[in-house]
């Protein structure tokens, strides 16, 4: 049949959502799991933003799927899970003319290769297109077969062991008209599976054309080493991209970033990093190496090495680690330091500060050029209530000080090492508490 229709009557794509996921052996449902932070199934809305007319086939009760399609798309429910035939069969009543399907869990897959199949199957006249491809893991996919010039699929539990080595596999995207839903009324469920195949309904289709599209945008996800692959082809796509906008990364192969994440050229990433979120870094600033960093703001030229830091924002020129802990809601200005052992926590850290070795620094303001010494405890909890401590600009803070919160020192003020501070401190004051050293003179005979 010769098909005169354009692209713009293929505005409609149907999502097949409702799967079980069986194979992942989780209690969450297979789609919601994170690839690269963000859910499978998310990459599918993406990917598929364009058609006017979106139906998700979805599992009835789940909420949280339809929770994350929310106004993105029609719902069509299907009661119980009884195959991709009896999936696609949901969506009739949402579904004009003609229209594409696509898996939910084959994340991959780009808008380009949608329009190219598009037009691949208006230019071929064909009744139906599969997407399909050629790999060396063929296990789990159904296997493409021609045969007379009819194109039939064999789902792995039913394939022979000879159908078994074909390489040439069904990606489960397609092209497809109305007459489909015929078709799959008329499917039976006699199979190893006891499903109803969406793919037993192509034998039945006369001219059906095949598209061989990329593996690497074709596969889907069943099991947990799917996932994996899956992850591994994003991860190093963001990779390239962020290296072809000039940010250095040394180790493409443990280096992991978040597409939402944005980095400006002359940065260099090290190995065994993880950045996550919304963060966003500077030009000329260095990461890492073993370095995870979620939802945090850094501005040029800083440095992170064996850190962890979380939704916290960190001014341009600092040097983070090594082994520095940086907890939510803290802000650390302008080059200053923050080094070995020390935790900071909802503070606001001033420019040129520099806490190097050992402290805790939670629910407190710090000035600019303060110095903390080793061992400072900001002792901001009582066992009921967390309280605040402010050290003014210039201030020098003894090591193995303890400042009981809610506690103020002054600009410029000193405080003797070793001291416990319980009271407010004022300006350019010396404050130091200490019992007296006893030292009785040739105590060994
Ligand atoms: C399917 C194809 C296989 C193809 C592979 C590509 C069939 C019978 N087999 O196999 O030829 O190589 O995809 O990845 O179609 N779903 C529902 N309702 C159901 C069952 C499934 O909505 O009752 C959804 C799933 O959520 C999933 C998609 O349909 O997103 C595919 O189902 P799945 O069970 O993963 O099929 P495969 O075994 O991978
Ligand atoms: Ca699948």
């Amino acid at each position: 049949m010769q098909n005169e229709r354009g692209m713009e009557s293929y505005d409609s794509a149907v999502i097949l959502a409702a799967g079980k996921g069986i194979r992942m052996k989780s209690s969450i449902t297979k789609l919601l799991h994170p690839l690269m932070g963000r859910p499978i199934l998310e990459y599918v809305i993406d990917a598929t933003s364009h058609f006017k007319n979106r139906v998700f086939v979805v599992r009835k009760g789940c909420d949280e799927i339809c929770g994350l399609i929310g106004n993105r798309g029609k719902i069509a429910f299907q009661s119980d899970c009884l195959g991709t035939g009896d999936a696609l069969l949901c969506a009739e009543p949402f579904i004009k003319g003609d229209f594409v399907v696509i898996p939910g869990d084959v994340p991959l897959v780009s808008k380009s290769t949608l329009r190219r199949l598009i037009k691949f199957h208006l230019k071929e006249g064909a009744d139906a297109t599969i997407a399909c491809f050629e790999t060396k893991e063929p296990k789990g996919y159904g296997r493409i077969i021609k045969l007379n010039g009819k194109v039939k699929i064999v789902e792995e539990s039913d394939a022979t062991p000879r159908e078994r080595e074909i390489g040439l596999v069904n990606s489960g995207i397609y092209c497809f008209d109305k007459r489909i839903f015929d078709l799959l009324k008329r499917l039976e469920n006699k199979n190893k599976k006891g499903e109803y195949y969406l793919t037993d309904a192509i034998s039945h289709i006369e001219n059906v054309s095949l598209l061989e599209i990329d593996e690497k945008e074709a596969m889907g996800i069943n099991t947990r080493y799917h996932l994996f692959l899956a992850e591994d082809i994003l991860r190093k796509r963001i990779l390239m991209d962020l290296m072809a906008s000039g940010v250095t990364i040394k180790d493409i192969n443990t280096t992991y970033i978040e597409q939402g994440v944005k980095i400006k050229q002359d940065t260099t990433i090290f190995p065994h990093t993880y950045i996550l979120g919304k963060t966003q870094i500077g030009s000329f600033c260095t990461i890492g190496p073993f370095s995870w960093i979620k939802d945090t703001k850094i501005y040029d030229k800083s440095k992170v090495s064996f850190s962890y830091i979380e939704d916290s924002i960190i001014g341009g020129g600092c040097n983070i680690g090594p082994f520095s802990h940086i907890r939510p809601n803290s802000v650390i200005k302008e080059e200053a330091h923050i080094g070995a052992f020390v935790q900071v926590k909802k503070s606001t850290i001033g420019r040129q500060t520099k806490a190097g070795h050992l402290a805790y620094i939670g629910d407190a303001s710090l000035g600019e050029r303060v110095n903390i010494g080793a061992g400072v405890i900001t002792c901001n909890f009582d066992g009921r209530k967390k309280y605040r401590t402010t050290i003014g600009d210039d201030a020098f803070i003894g090591s193995n000080t303890s400042l009981i919160a809610p506690i103020k020192i002054g600009k410029k003020a000193f405080i003797g090492a070793g001291s416990v501070i319980t009271k407010d401190v004022p300006p350019e004051a010396l404050s130091l508490e200490r019992t007296e050293q006893k030292t009785i003179p040739k105590w060994r005979k």
